[in-house]
């Protein structure tokens, strides 16, 4: 395999891999050679990720719990050192989205919610796994933000705020462990569909195509991205061959921060 492909003997943790980003990214990496620690608070949905990626050849660790909690992370870490030594590669993907609505109606329990899980999850995935790199002297970790972390959020102030934290721990991250060979980078995507925005039960009386063509109107591209378009790019970010990209927010969004 293309050396730029190749994740043969990678040790890969992911995060939210019962669905959206985090499945289709276990997926494409299990498809390249990579054994996988899995985790999601939806076991459902992590057990069929963890088929699909036993049924591609990888040998996976499946295990439940919520992100936002400090023990969880490091649990995954111990997992993967546990069943496979090692780990080169984590991305803490998992993720949530606020109910939506002005900024001045904000209230607490959805601000702290946001900064539990999608930033908190970060921070702690990212304390957890650098000791294993540290020790290593060797890894990569991926940090899924989005265009809410570069840029102003309207109706989204919790998310965008917990968004641009990721951003802030990436890059910490990064200058403080370029010097151990562990590049930290995060990817900043568009409105992709996937569960997360196409979910009918957040939009119960909502045409998802129309909403889709809404969110799309202001995007060079006039669409929302597939999943596989922010994945490929994902996979791109964590090859093996990519050793010297280190600290930045990639986004990834049909030209919006071109605007
Ligand atoms: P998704 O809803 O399909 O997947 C997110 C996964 O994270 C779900 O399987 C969910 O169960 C899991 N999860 C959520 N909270 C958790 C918790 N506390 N503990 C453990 N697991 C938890 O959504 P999607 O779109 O794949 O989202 C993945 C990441 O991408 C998220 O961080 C999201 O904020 C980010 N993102 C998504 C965009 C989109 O338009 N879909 C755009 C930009 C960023």
């Amino acid at each position: 395999m293309d050396n730029l492909l190749d994740f043969s003997e990678k040790v890969a943790l992911i995060t939210g891999a019962a669905s959206g980003f985090g499945k289709s990214l276990a997926e494409e990496l299990a498809k390249r050679g990579a054994n996988l620690v899995l985790a999601d608070f939806n076991e459902e949905g992590l057990t069929l990720t963890k088929q699909d990626c036993e049924t591609l050849g990888s040998k996976v660790i499946a295990l439940t719990g919520d992100i936002a909690e400090e023990a969880h992370s490091e649990e995954l870490v111990k997992a993967a050192v546990d069943n496979f030594g090692k780990l080169d590669i984590a991305v803490n993907n998992a993720g949530i989205a606020p109910k939506l609505g002005p900024l001045v109606h904000l209230d607490g329990p959805t601000l702290s919610r946001q900064l539990d899980v999608n930033t908190k999850g970060v921070a702690f995935g990212l304390k957890h796994q650098l000791r294993v790199m540290a020790a290593q002297k060797e890894g990569a970790i991926l940090n899924v933000s989005s265009m809410a972390g570069l840029g102003g959020t309207p109706m989204g102030s919790s998310y965008g705020a917990a968004k641009h934290a990721v951003i802030g721990l990436t890059k910490t991250a990064a200058v403080e462990c370029g010097p151990i060979n562990v590049r930290v980078n995060a990817i900043c995507p568009f409105f992709t569909s996937t569960p997360m925005v196409d979910n009918p039960t957040m939009n119960p009386n909502d045409n998802i195509e129309e909403v889709n063509k809404n969110l799309a109107r202001g995007c060079p591209m006039k669409r929302i991205a597939r999943v596989e378009e922010i994945v490929n790019v994902m996979v791109m970010i964590l090859s093996p061959a990519n050793s010297y990209m280190n600290g930045i927010a990639i986004p990834v969004d049909g030209g919006m921060s071109a605007m």
